[in-house]
């Protein structure tokens, strides 16, 4: 049933953002210059038809147009604004009122067998997670679900764009067909369909990604572009990206010997170091209860934000310093005003000796259970009081290797203890931890060389919400950097840092500053 005939309705739960006509024209311009002849343009989620009307000034072959829309209001529109293309040219115009999740497109493939159909479009950017906090049924149905649910198991991702669910099930209907796909969306939607070539293979290729500019069009902080493939072909894993129209390809992403990268040309050069981190790399420490559990560092004592004014009477043994994504700018750190009250030294582990080793802690911490309490994750269901996650035996090594996940940098830091303690990082940065300064400070410039740089730039998809990953960072195999290094350039990097390593240790003994785990690689 549409219950779309609503005067006034929630434009982002439709993600109701009309594509400007000069946009469509461009696009269209941009089409007629792949040199498509279209009979007949399936617009499946056309709003007020912007897109129709620049297809139809562009393209005189044209016969059919299918428009689908939920929203009652703009079928009078479109139908309105096409009343001239109808009386001047000889075009059958349908324009229907229905949920795109339960339109049968499948009759249109059928019925236009063996014409040339191109399916061009904007469908709505919003994510099934904006939509379920909006308690909105603009979902795609069982059938669509399927699909994703199929995707979601390559992208690791369960929160998928509405935008995606349309793309995929229109590829699944129509790339039988012949003709042609040209619909904007966000790039992250264009990687996922690459990204699942490998699985579903639609019989699609000249795949294309042309970037625009959604803050001016739609102002829309997100990456997005134009979508371009052709039906009815040899399947393609791979597609070409252009800044703007008017450019030329920068770059092509997608699948080379099995691997998935941002940048093929530039992969190239590093493909050897794309393997295995001898190292299990860390995700930082997760408790989501910062007002409690973080603390900063003043003149008098620690604080809390909750009360800025009165400096906290607890055991100083539980308080570690703490660095997030964003204080790690330098390639090394020795500084932070930043702390975390760490409660466990291992996930699960039962927080009840708190009450007894550190009365004042304990005392602190149960005063705020209600911060505690309020955490929405599951993961801290049925945990022990004030659990933490992200913490190991590996958060507890003096000297870490650090990167953050969420700007868009690759460079590695290397992080020193302070006041004698080990630094915490929190979840939003990944981390390797050792023993030794002059382990981790061999790992921090290995990695930082240009080599394993191109390799992250190459495999990084910026427009991702956590750029660098856990999955991305465990393919760095930067043994055969760390046997390349040059002592003495190594030496002199470090004296610049002002690290005081054991020069002695490197000339006499190097394999002794190695970890077991770098050992049997370094020397088998
Ligand atoms: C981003 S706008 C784009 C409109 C048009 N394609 C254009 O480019 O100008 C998305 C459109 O999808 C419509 N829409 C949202 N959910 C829909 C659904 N389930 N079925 C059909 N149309 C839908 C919205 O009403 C809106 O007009």
């Amino acid at each position: 049933m549409i219950k779309n005939n609503l005067i006034k309705r929630d434009k982002l739960e439709y993600g109701d953002f009309q594509t400007p006509l000069g946009l469509a024209r461009k696009i269209c311009g941009w089409l007629k210059k792949q040199e498509i002849k279209p009979q007949v343009l399936v617009e499946p989620t056309c709003g007020y038809g912007n897109f129709i009307i620049a297809a139809l000034e562009t393209f005189p072959s044209i016969q059919y147009v299918y428009g689908i829309e939920i929203y009652k209001q703009y079928i009078a529109e479109t139908e309105k604004k096409l009343e001239p293309f109808v009386k001047t040219q000889n075009i059958t115009v349908k324009i229907i009122q229905d949920d795109v999740f339960h339109f049968r497109f499948n009759d249109i493939a059928k019925k236009h067998q063996p014409e040339s159909i191109l399916v061009l479009g904007n469908p709505p950017w919003v994510t099934n997670s904006e939509l379920s906090a909006k308690e909105s049924d603009n979902l795609p149905t069982k059938l669509n679900l399927k699909r994703v649910a199929g995707i979601e198991a390559i992208t690791g991702k369960g929160n998928f764009d509405i935008g995606e669910s349309v793309t995929f099930s229109m590829l699944k209907t129509f790339s039988e067909s012949n003709g042609y796909f040209a619909f904007l969306v966000k790039n992250i939607v264009i990687k996922n369909v690459i990204q699942s070539q490998q699985q579903f293979v639609f019989p699609i290729s000249g795949l294309q990604q042309i970037d625009i500019d959604a803050k001016k069009e739609f102002n829309a902080n997100v990456d997005a572009g134009l979508f371009f493939a052709r039906f009815n072909k040899t399947p393609a894993i791979n597609c070409c990206v252009s800044k703007s129209f008017d450019q030329p390809v920068n770059r092509s992403f997608g699948w080379t010997n099995r691997k998935f990268v941002a940048d093929i040309e530039r992969y190239k050069k590093s493909a050897g170091l794309d393997g295995d981190s001898p190292e299990i790399w860390r995700q930082g420490l997760k408790h989501d209860c910062t007002a409690v559990m973080e603390l900063t560092t003043t003149e008098n004592g620690y604080k809390n934000n909750l009360n800025k004014t009165q400096t906290l009477n607890i055991e100083p043994d539980l308080i570690y310093p703490l660095l997030k994504s964003s204080d790690l700018k330098d390639q090394v750190i020795t500084k932070t005003n930043k702390n975390v009250i760490v409660t466990q030294t291992a996930v699960g582990q039962n927080t009840d000796y708190l009450a007894t080793d550190f009365p004042l802690t304990f005392d602190y911490l149960d005063k705020h259970r209600e911060f505690f309490d309020k955490r929405k994750s599951v993961i801290y269901k049925n945990k022990p009081s004030f659990s933490i996650f992200g913490i190991g035996d590996y958060s507890f090594k003096p000297f870490k290797v650090a990167i953050s996940g969420l700007y868009k940098q690759t460079q590695f830091s290397l992080v020193l203890p302070i006041d004698n303690k080990p630094v915490m990082l929190d979840d939003t940065c990944y981390f390797l931890g050792f023993d030794l300064l002059e382990e981790a400070t061999c790992v921090m410039y290995s990695l930082n060389q240009p080599e394993i740089q191109n390799l992250l730039h190459s495999i990084v998809f910026w427009n991702a919400k956590r750029v660098i990953t856990k999955d991305i960072l465990m393919r760095l195999n930067y043994v055969p950097i760390l046997r390349r290094i040059e002592i003495n350039k190594m030496l002199e990097y470090a004296e610049r840092q002002q690290l005081t390593l054991s020069k002695n240790i490197f000339i006499k003994n190097p394999s002794s500053i190695f970890g077991r785990q770098h050992q049997e690689l370094l020397w088998q």
